[in-house]
């Protein structure tokens, strides 16, 4: 089926839709290399995306139910930074497939209602993308001024103090030999920025979202979009925050110039319909990612990194929350994450072991049952943990292997060393917990992670209120995070206990009783009925959601 048609008809479904695609559900990132391999080389591709759609949506209670998959680039690449490095921004790296089984993804994606955003790179490309080795030619290049070049400081250093993301790089320039200047790069030195201060890069980058407009994608996850507006002095970054600064002054990112330029990519998008952008913004002032999002012309979402480097803290959380919602006034929806491919997996952050797995249900709970849109990144739902990786099989630069290890869908005993992922031998080892968390054997378990994912996406696309209610924090004592959503009357409560101790939420500030609709334990759940909250006994770590 070609796309255009199934495209086609889903939009004209959802005319003057009153929750948007991208407000209603989760939307489930996959990160290509390590979801499924299709041809055994052991590396995850497209075919593999497509054979495993039903997975993720094929109408039933059974399936994840997803609204729309986030996929991580699968464009041409020597893979520096693991296709963070684009050397051709309208293409398909072959070790991920070809054009035309893009297309029949997205075609695939579309006949089950699953939305597919794709990854946009604007901040840099590849040192092999043909803009940068034309810039590099020479000091007259008509692409000089497309990447960002200076001459070195008097004593030979780089013209300013600004150093990668990656720790392990340093310093963010490296000196072009042959003539004699630096470049910048934010991350790795085979990833040179783009210099978005030319007009011609803007409308050059324009046109890539064009051509995967037109392919039919339904919106992009713009990768470090805060980093595409620099100081155009080149200001050394200050070493440590000024005293008395009313904010902290990056000269490399979040320069003003930045709501302009998100103004700009917003216009393309406007051009056709119902698209969607959700930035990836470090910006760890809530009041200044707001402005991102709350002008109703630039960003749709941006994912909180506030909110996912908190520690696992009921009290925190609620600031968090509540501070977000209180920026943004109804103006901006929230997008929360908890996890993605660039940090260590929720079940690892939040504990390890039995207490992590316990945990990322009621993470799971709390992304699911917030106002706003619930980002899961591929495993999560299987609460997998961060794979160990032995040092002569790490390949990132950045220490990011672990929670890229490769999906496990079927137990090994069974498919193989790797789990079904591939027939080959996978890019990295597998979590050795695969036996137990694998997607084949969670499906048959109606005890698992994966099925109380299952029932809290079902719930949400059934229900309104858990869609796009009010939402209002409630005190109900420490250790619990407690909220009520309400839209018309209907009012869902979500009580969720942080803590490891058995608790008696506080009940002044709660309704007298709830009708039970989900709980992250396995004894309560499955067992709707009405619950008293003034004698409720929440478990350790049990998150409860109730109609009151
Ligand atoms: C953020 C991406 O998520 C990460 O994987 C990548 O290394 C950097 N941006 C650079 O593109």
């Amino acid at each position: 089926m070609g796309s255009a048609g199934a495209e086609g008809k889903m939009r004209s479904r959802t005319e003057e839709p009153e929750v948007r695609w991208w407000q209603r559900g989760a939307i489930y990132q996959i990160y290509p290399r390590s979801f499924a391999d299709s041809n055994g080389d052991g590396i995850g591709d497209l075919r593999g995306v497509t054979d495993r759609l039903d997975y993720l949506k094929d109408g039933s209670p059974d399936s994840l139910g997803v609204e729309a998959i986030w996929l991580s680039p699968f464009y041409p690449s020597p893979m520096a930074d693991f296709g963070y490095d684009i050397s051709d921004y309208t293409g398909v790296d072959p070790v991920f497939g070809t054009l035309n089984d893009f297309d029949e993804l997205l075609a695939e994606a579309h006949r089950r209602e699953i939305r597919v955003v794709v990854d946009w790179v604007p901040n840099h490309t590849s040192d092999r993308h043909p803009w940068f080795l034309e810039s590099r030619e020479g000091v007259d290049s008509a692409k000089r001024d497309w990447y960002v070049w200076r001459d070195a400081r008097p004593d030979g250093g780089p013209p300013n103090n600004w150093t990668s993301s990656f720790a392990a790089v340093g310093s963010a320039w490296t000196l072009d030999e042959d003539t004699g200047q630096y470049y910048l790069h934010s991350f790795t030195s085979q990833q040179p920025d783009l210099n978005w201060d030319n007009p011609e890069v803007e409308a050059a980058m324009h046109d890539t979202l064009r051509f995967w407009l037109d392919r039919g994608v339904d919106g992009f996850r713009m990768d470090v979009i805060n980093r595409i507006a620099k100081d155009p002095e080149l200001a050394d970054n200050p070493s440590s925050p000024e005293p008395g600064e009313p904010r902290e002054i990056h000269h490399d990112q979040d320069w003003p110039s930045i709501h302009e330029r998100l103004r700009g990519i917003r216009a393309v998008l406007d051009e056709y319909d119902d698209r969607m952008m959700v930035g990836e913004v470090h910006v760890y002032d809530l009041g200044r990612l707001v402005e991102y999002i709350a002008s109703g012309d630039q960003l749709h979402l941006v994912h909180n990194f506030v909110f996912m480097y908190l520690p696992w803290d009921a009290a925190a959380m609620r600031a968090s929350v509540d501070e977000f919602e209180a920026l943004s006034g109804g103006r901006a929806w929230p997008a929360w994450f908890l996890s993605n491919h660039d940090h260590s997996r929720v079940v690892s952050r939040f504990g390890g072991g039995k207490l992590g797995e316990a945990r990322a249900r009621v993470a799971a709970m709390l992304l699911y049952t917030l106002r706003g849109t619930p980002f899961i990144y591929q495993g999560e739902e299987l609460g997998l943990p961060d794979a160990p990786i032995p040092p002569d099989a790490v390949v990132d630069v950045d220490g990011r292997d672990p929670e890229r290890a490769p999906v496990p869908w079927e137990p090994p005993s069974r498919a193989g060393p790797a789990a079904g992922f591939s027939t080959g031998e996978p890019w990295l080892p597998l979590s050795p917990e695969a036996e137990r968390l694998n997607a084949a054997s969670q499906s048959g378990d109606s005890d698992s992670l994966l099925s109380l994912v299952r029932r809290l996406a079902w719930l949400r696309r059934g229900d309104q209120c858990l869609q796009r209610g009010e939402q209002r924090s409630l005190d109900a004592g420490p250790g619990v995070f407690a909220y009520l959503r309400e839209l018309h009357g209907t009012r869902m409560l979500v009580l969720l206990n942080f803590s490891e101790q058995q608790c008696r939420p506080s009940t002044t500030a709660l309704p007298e009783s709830g009708l039970l609709q989900a709980s992250t334990h396995r004894g309560r759940d499955g067992n709707p009925s009405q619950l008293s909250l003034s004698d409720l006994v929440l478990g350790p770590n049990e998150g409860l959601l109730l109609r009151v």
